[in-house]
């Protein structure tokens, strides 16, 4: 069977006419790998739209406040991936005067590109030979080839890129990564692929093997970690409220939230608490805004989350208007939260 032949004919016939498919400016493919890694396609084109409006090149991204990109980036999630687009293009304009690295070697070195976003830029944008391997991949290539190593282990990692690598077009690199994406996304997907009028429907290994759903295998999931948050959403009577930036490693790093008390199981916080948390003594009243707490699920983590309306006379320094709210970056559920309760309560 000659895997990448077949594969690469059915994308000349089948591929999506997507936005980022008209250039081989490295710029604009290495924005949409990176906005794709974090959402679909459908999606995704808007995002890549609002960025390349907003950032038509790499200065421009260079020259924006980390601020304004995690702004543009809300509503995609891991907020890690923003940061690093921004100091990858500080970078490329300080050190390589805005042009970009033209080898994969050269690409794993810039923060937040590893091997796949490598393998996908210096593929379709410099026709170097590196295979990509994402989900759509993992599930082609498991499926077809049986290979049944977990892919969530570092030895199926390995073996996964070797075989990518092995069964790769090398002559059009950057069109056989496409292709192979392309055909897990829209015939090889995950619940209801299209065996029978699949190209390979004579040689599939999990297909012959009426195996389709247990390829990819992967062992069982890493542990969730429940944690507990209260949001006190302090509003003074000359409608301001308190933002914090949460500056730590790990989830929202440099976004902002209302001041937020963590517990460490799911009880109610008495009021006595809240109003220590709170640096000003003119607290009208307390009340717990939902009872049922809002579950909001990251990949590694759930979190609970109560929101507290806390009324008070004045916010001293460091109020924000509520009028300025939407300007700040903001985790999703946060988002939701100020423009489906706050904002319209205080309208
Ligand atoms: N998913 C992520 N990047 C892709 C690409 N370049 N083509 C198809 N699917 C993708």
């Amino acid at each position: 069977m000659d895997f990448s032949n077949k594969l690469t004919s059915w994308y000349l016939d089948n591929k999506r006419d997507l936005p980022w498919r008209k250039t081989k400016e490295p710029y604009f493919i290495w924005l949409s790998e990176i906005i794709l890694q974090q959402t679909k396609i459908e999606q995704g084109m808007s995002f890549y739209y609002s960025f390349i409006q907003s950032y038509p090149t790499v200065f421009h991204l260079a020259n924006a406040s980390e601020q304004e990109v995690l702004k543009l980036w809300q509503g995609l999630g891991y907020y890690s991936r923003a940061r690093n687009l921004h100091h990858s293009a500080k970078y490329i304009v300080e050190n390589y005067n805005g042009i970009f690295p033209s080898t994969y070697k050269e690409l794993l070195k810039l923060k937040g590109i590893g091997d796949y976003t490598a393998s996908a830029i210096s593929s379709i944008c410099f026709n170097e030979p590196h295979a990509v391997v994402d989900g759509n991949v993992y599930r082609v290539l498991s499926r077809v080839f049986g290979l049944q190593t977990p892919i969530n282990t570092s030895k199926g990692i390995k073996e996964f890129k070797l075989l990518a690598q092995e069964v790769m077009n090398t002559e059009n690199p950057g069109t056989y990564n496409q292709a192979i994406m392309d055909f897990g996304a829209l015939c090889c997907s995950p619940r209801n692929p299209s065996c029978e009028t699949c190209i390979f429907q004579n040689n599939c290994y999990a297909l012959l093997q009426k195996e389709i759903h247990n390829f990819p295998v992967k062992t069982s999931k890493t542990k969730i970690r429940n944690r507990f948050f209260n949001y006190l959403v302090i509003v003074s009577s000359d409608n301001k409220t308190l933002l914090q930036q949460r500056t730590e490693q790990g989830i929202w790093k440099n976004l902002y939230e209302f001041p937020l008390l963590e517990t460490s199981d799911n009880c109610y916080l008495n009021h006595e608490v809240i109003q220590q948390e709170i640096p000003f003594t003119q607290v009208q009243s307390i009340s717990l805004y939902n009872d049922i707490p809002i579950i909001h699920k990251l990949s590694h983590q759930h979190l609970h989350i109560r929101f507290w309306f806390v009324i008070t006379t004045e916010i001293k320094d460091k109020g924000v208007g509520l009028s300025q709210i939407t300007s700040f970056p903001v985790p999703v559920v946060l988002h939701n939260f100020i423009e489906k309760i706050l904002l319209l309560n205080a309208s």
